[in-house]
């Protein structure tokens, strides 16, 4: 719920689904989370201060983020075990269905949203999809890797992946940005799924199974993505948003020149 420039993280993800044609949105939170599901609720008494002050144009505003009722599911995942156990939770609201996966701490910015370029790669080639995004090998410690097959649309094949390579490890350096679109046979893995990587359920190691099956591809995303989950991410997610923004940009500028002069 932390917000960039004005509007909560999850917002930024929310939109981005619902732009590349999301009809059912999913959430997975845990304990003392229910804020969330609150946002996604009719915000009663703050509607009604809105119209007593005359704000129509924040009054237009929550009501175009309120989604359509009862296209908004929420479970618990009651122990953090991993992101692969997070998943896995979600899988009686899931069904047997292809289903998109967003990891809502990454934001991303460019002309089309992840997700869209995604739908639009899995219309031609079906199967699992996965957006990476190229790093600095020595970063690639920090994210799951995918190995690198040949090209498909504005992507690739996946030969293998690993879920926070050990330094000089990596098969390649693109990374897995936190964006999926994955086949219902996830679940069934995931449902046995060893612990992996820092002691945790690893989706990673779930599709690494999956993948002996079924064709991943990779969709090579050339936008902006910032890791909100890290405090450095956040803060330039604030700057960048900030600076595409006409009625706080010159201000926003001015104080970044400034500060950075202050940078030897
Ligand atoms: C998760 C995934 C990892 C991916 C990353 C992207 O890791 O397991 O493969 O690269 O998200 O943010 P986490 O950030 O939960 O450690």
């Amino acid at each position: 719920m932390l917000t960039v420039v004005d509007k909560p993280i999850i917002q930024y993800v929310v939109d981005e689904a619902l732009e590349a044609g999301i009809e059912h949105l999913v959430f997975v939170t845990g304990r003392n989370k229910h804020v969330i599901e609150d946002y996604f609720d009719i915000h009663f008494e703050l509607e009604q201060t809105l119209k007593e002050r005359a704000k129509k144009a924040e009054i237009t505003l929550l009501q175009q983020q309120l989604p359509k009722a009862g296209t908004v599911s929420f479970t618990r995942q009651q122990e953090p075990l991993g992101l692969g156990h997070a998943v896995w939770c979600a899988r009686e609201i899931v069904g047997d269905e292809p289903f998109a996966l967003l990891l809502p701490d990454m934001i991303m910015k460019d002309e089309k949203g992840c997700m869209k370029g995604m739908m639009e790669l899995y219309e031609h080639s079906g199967g699992n999809i996965i957006a990476v995004e190229e790093c600095a090998p020595d970063q690639a410690h920090k994210y799951g890797i995918v190995g690198v097959g040949e090209a498909i649309g504005e992507g690739f094949r996946i030969t293998g992946m690993v879920e926070k390579p050990a330094k000089g490890t990596a098969p390649s350096n693109f990374f897995i940005n936190g964006r999926y679109i994955l086949q219902p046979e996830i679940f069934k893995i995931l449902e046995t799924q060893e612990r992996g990587a820092g002691n945790e359920i690893q989706l990673t190691d779930g599709m690494l199974k999956l993948l002996k099956e079924q064709d991943f591809a990779g969709y090579h995303f050339k936008g902006e993505t910032y890791d909100c989950g890290a405090k450095d991410g956040f803060i330039l997610a604030n700057v960048a948003f900030a600076l595409e923004r006409a009625d706080i940009r010159p201000s926003v500028e001015d104080g970044f020149r400034n500060l950075l002069g202050r940078l030897k």
